[in-house]
């Protein structure tokens, strides 16, 4: 029999992951290809997008080579992609700038002006959040306001998976759950909303059409076929958004199902048949890539963003002990961190770097160590940044019942730092519910895999594709010893945003003098 296989994309804030599997999910070939993230200022955050083009050009031919497989028997593509991200394209379609992307908070003014234009209630009735300055329209405002020249020469606004899309087939598209973070969809009725439009005299023309996830939205165009050696008839599915792509990597499809991934950032997620909402938008309810449900997310800005700047700053040593072990430097860090008993002796971390979603939604608010002592070392720190980003994926979790959500009894653990038993031991015991890895540990790429498959008729149904491939590996459950240990730590952790917020918000407004493309 013709063997049918499928490729997922999954353009990430560190990194693109491209992957091929076959129909019974198994990974023939991976490739990823890092890239840098810019900070101009303090609190910005921004990518080229020709970046993550050259990671999934590169990504597409390496699978192809390392699998030697015939590229006709791929059946369909998939992309997964970092939300909430502006890509602004010319006429001709080049691209005018940098993307502003999800972790960015510099657009506080615009949320404001975007609260005043389209009014609180009808803007939590229309997107089900308040305005964030992490979500797409206030980027497009910002743009408006500060880059009128560029915003002038604007003919597309396309997030990060869907201007890939545009490369590989020259299609405007997007997906549901993905168009859910720009904050001008009707989530509800899971279309551009022309009220919000009008309102924010944003020009519907601009905006890509709207598919759900395993729609498909075109084919791979001849340039690109004969670039990567791809088929020309290969299709590309609408994908998603990486979280709700996650989810089906990781088999969060069904209602009361979950997930935690802690990639760069940290999420908290639940799938739910139908739309439910935080009346305070404090955790987002966005489409799923399950055509006509809906997902409820808590979004903790920086957490293995944290970690991985723990490593940039602070771990040369690690870094070099695990190059002449041959070992990832982060299971290296583990072992140190391991090591180091919980609390940290004592230490908090506040994993505000880039400011904070849920539960605080604060772009001022900032990272802090608390209760340094000249005992502490720097196992210690490492020890209480890992702690800190779980303690604010239990904050996130608790905002489920303001939802009307229950809290998943399993959580599937996925991302990088499900990679990490000891971060899933600590998941465990902080949110008090068995955590479980998939054997793929793919989340976005796996998950966009199979809404292409799902498109190409391998499935009937994203549920059915999840129920063919996904398989458990690991389960971990709450040590109550541990639970009790971790709890006063976590209360008091609860308690220090509160106490250093005015403190934070004061320091936004001091002086500072800004470098240029800072990474
Ligand atoms: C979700 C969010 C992040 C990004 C980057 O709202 O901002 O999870 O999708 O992964």
């Amino acid at each position: 029999m013709k063997s049918r296989l499928l490729i997922g994309i999954d353009i990430g804030t560190s990194a693109t992951k491209t992957a091929l599997y076959d129909e019974c999910g198994t990974r023939l070939a991976v490739h990823t290809a890092e890239y840098p993230l810019y900070q101009p200022q303090n609190g910005w955050a921004e990518q080229e997008p020709e970046d993550w083009w050259q990671a999934t050009l590169a990504g597409i031919c390496a699978v192809l080579s390392a699998s030697h497989c015939d590229p006709r028997d791929i059946v369909g593509i998939g992309l997964s992609g970092q939300m909430h991200g502006l890509v602004m394209l010319n006429e001709q379609g080049q691209v005018l700038r940098r993307s502003i992307i999800w972790c960015d908070g510099r657009t506080s003014e615009e949320c404001e002006d975007i609260t005043r234009l389209v009014g609180a209630e009808r803007l939590m009735d229309i997107t089900k959040s308040p305005a964030l300055t992490g979500f797409t329209a206030s980027k497009i405002l910002w743009v408006r306001k500060h880059e009128p020249e560029i915003y002038n020469k604007c003919r597309h606004i396309l997030l990060p998976k869907d201007y890939i899309r545009y490369r590989l087939t020259g299609v405007f598209a997007t997906d549901a759950s993905d168009a859910s973070g720009m904050q001008l969809l009707d989530i509800a009725k899971r279309d551009w909303s022309d009220e919000l439009l009008n309102a924010l005299d944003i020009d519907r023309a601009l905006l890509a059409d709207v598919y759900e996830s395993c729609q498909v939205t075109g084919h791979i165009t001849s340039e690109i076929a004969k670039l990567t050696g791809l088929d020309e008839q290969t299709i590309v599915v609408g994908g998603a958004g990486d979280n709700a792509a996650a989810a089906v990597g990781c088999g969060a499809v069904r209602d009361g199902r979950g997930f935690t991934t802690i990639g760069t950032s940290g999420v908290v997620f639940s799938h739910c048949k139908q739309l439910r909402a935080d009346p305070d938008g404090r955790i987002h309810s966005f489409c799923a890539a399950v055509p006509g449900e809906y997902h409820v997310m808590g979004v903790t800005l920086a957490a293995g963003l944290s970690l991985r700047w723990f490593r940039d700053q602070f771990s040369a040593i690690e870094q070099i002990e695990a190059s002449e072990r041959n070992i990832d430097v982060y299971a290296r860090m583990d072992e140190i961190a391991a090591d180091i008993p919980i609390g940290a002796d004592r230490l908090l971390f506040l994993p505000y770097l880039m400011g904070e979603r849920t539960p605080h939604l604060d772009p001022f608010a900032r990272g802090a160590f608390i209760g340094l002592s000249a005992s502490h070392t720097r196992a210690h720190c490492l020890r209480a940044v890992m702690e800190g980003v779980i303690y604010s994926l239990r904050d996130c979790l608790t905002l489920f019942d303001a939802a009307g959500v229950a809290a998943p009894e399993r959580m599937m653990a996925c991302g990088g730092g499900a990679v990490s038993p000891l971060w899933r031991q600590m998941l465990s015991d902080v949110l008090g519910c068995t955590v479980s890895t998939a054997a793929s540990n793919d989340g976005g790429a796996l998950g966009a895999a199979l809404l292409a498959g799902v498109g190409a008729g391998i499935w009937p149904s994203v549920p059915e594709a999840c129920d063919a491939v996904i398989h458990l590996r690991t389960e971990q459950s709450p040590i109550d010893q541990n639970k009790a240990d971790y709890e006063p730590y976590y209360q008091l952790y609860h308690s220090v945003y509160h106490a250093l917020r005015p403190v934070c918000h004061t320091l936004a407004t001091l002086k500072t003098s800004y470098r240029e493309d800072r990474t």
